[in-house]
């Protein structure tokens, strides 16, 4: 990653603690995806899962664009306490909402991102289809990041990671490589996959998300330490609404 890249993230550093973090760290996936692919200023931007708003603030403040964060673990409420503490009111407006009813007009946004957050409800087939890419305008895009593995996990690597789900199918269900992601979003004149990748920064998402003193931080930390760092990897994709 380039200079001016890590002088960016570093403005940031007085967030990543338990406070904030709900994994790894956000800012870093987001700080990657946005300058492998810029965003315009003054564009409309749903923030999908966005948590405690801080990719939301990050989206605000760096790329210069309007969000509405969006979220349906976190409620408006207290998000929009945070935006108000951030002086970010203006630029982001909070929203309780679950992604497979979302309550935005179609054809609304220029972008939607969604990092951290989309394999919890994406990971089906026609969800892009049907509940995301209605909401892009013609040409808009849609960014994510999602946590996965570098390749599809068999045997003890697999067992590792259902150990560390703590048995929990639906979660453990989550996590996949890209060629998989690729292949259940498939093809169509509708849309185009414009970039896959795997992202750079997934050793210092997760370091910071260990070095942030959160219960979940820690015991992630020993799965690590198992092992499961050779598996894993950060998911990257960007999918444009093909223009009419
Ligand atoms: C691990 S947290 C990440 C939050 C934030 N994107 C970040 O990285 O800091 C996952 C987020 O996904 C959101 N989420 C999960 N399922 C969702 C759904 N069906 N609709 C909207 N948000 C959802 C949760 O509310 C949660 O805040």
């Amino acid at each position: 990653m380039n200079t001016e890249n890590n002088n960016r993230i570093e403005k940031y550093k007085g967030f990543f603690n338990k406070e904030y973090l709900m994994g790894p760290n956000s800012l870093r996936l987001l700080d990657e995806m946005l300058t492998k692919y810029p965003l315009k200023e003054g564009k409309r931007v749903m923030d999908l899962g966005c948590g405690t708003g801080l990719t939301s603030m990050f989206l605000a403040k760096e790329a210069g664009v309007s969000v509405f964060a969006t979220d349906l673990w976190i409620s408006a409420a207290e998000n929009a306490e945070r935006f108000k503490k951030w002086g970010i009111e203006d630029q982001v407006i909070p929203i309780h909402a679950d992604a497979n009813t979302l309550p935005f007009a179609e054809g609304y946004f220029d972008a939607i991102v969604s990092i951290d957050a989309y394999h919890y409800f994406g990971a089906k087939k026609g969800v892009f289809t049907d509940k995301i890419l209605p909401f892009l305008k013609p040409g808009g895009v849609f960014i994510a990041a999602m946590p996965g593995v570098k390749e599809e996990l068999t045997g003890e690597a697999a067992a590792l990671l259902l150990e560390w789900m703590e048995g929990n199918t639906k979660d453990y269900d989550t996590f996949h490589c890209r060629r998989w992601w690729l292949d259940l979003i498939g093809k169509s004149e509708e849309f185009e996959v414009v970039m896959d990748l795997d992202l750079d920064c997934y050793e210092a998402a997760w370091n910071d998300w260990f070095a942030s003193g959160h219960k979940y931080g820690i015991k992630d930390k020993t799965y690590m330490d198992r092992g499961m760092d050779r598996y894993l990897s950060f998911i990257g994709l960007v999918i444009q609404r093909r223009e009419k």
